[in-house]
């Protein structure tokens, strides 16, 4: 099935100029890049995004990692999009992602771990509308 998933190339792997190593590699797996902006969140916006985290003993830092410089934020499209794309990604802590993955690749630890997916439909739902409200993406 046709799915869309919202990527993000988080502040840590900008920094360290790996945008387009992941770039590459999203070409490379097969996905459609149907809409992709940088920009530097706000406080608020990084809360909002990640509200479901409120409460969790991280959040904070969480946020303030994401706010600490640029992020490029994608609407990616496949077959099995959302699933293809966590695949590509590799777990959220980068010692536990399997070689080849982006998070094994780029990231530093469970927190600067290079990239963000949506975790599923509904999510999915919510996140490409947070970053590309109203916005026709391409078909
Ligand atoms: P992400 O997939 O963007 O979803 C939530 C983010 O919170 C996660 O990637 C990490 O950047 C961060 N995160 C998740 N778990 C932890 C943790 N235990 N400690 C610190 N940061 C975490």
């Amino acid at each position: 099935m046709i799915e869309r998933t919202l990527a993000i190339i988080k502040p840590d792997a900008i920094a360290a100029r790996r945008a387009g190593a992941i770039l590459s590699m999203i070409e490379q797996a097969g996905f459609r890049i149907l809409a992709m902006r940088l920009l530097r969140l706000t406080r608020a916006q990084a809360e909002g995004f990640y509200a479901v985290h409120r409460e969790k003993p991280f959040f904070d830092s969480l946020c303030r990692f994401m706010t600490e410089g640029p992020v490029i934020v994608m609407a990616l499209e496949a077959d099995g999009a959302i699933q293809k794309w966590r695949d590509l990604m590799g777990p959220t802590d980068p010692a536990q992602a399997p070689e080849g993955t982006i998070r094994r690749l780029f990231g530093s630890n469970i927190e600067r771990n290079a990239v963000h997916g949506s975790d599923g439909p509904e999510t999915a739902r919510f996140e490409l509308g947070y970053f590309f409200p109203g916005v026709e993406l391409l078909g």
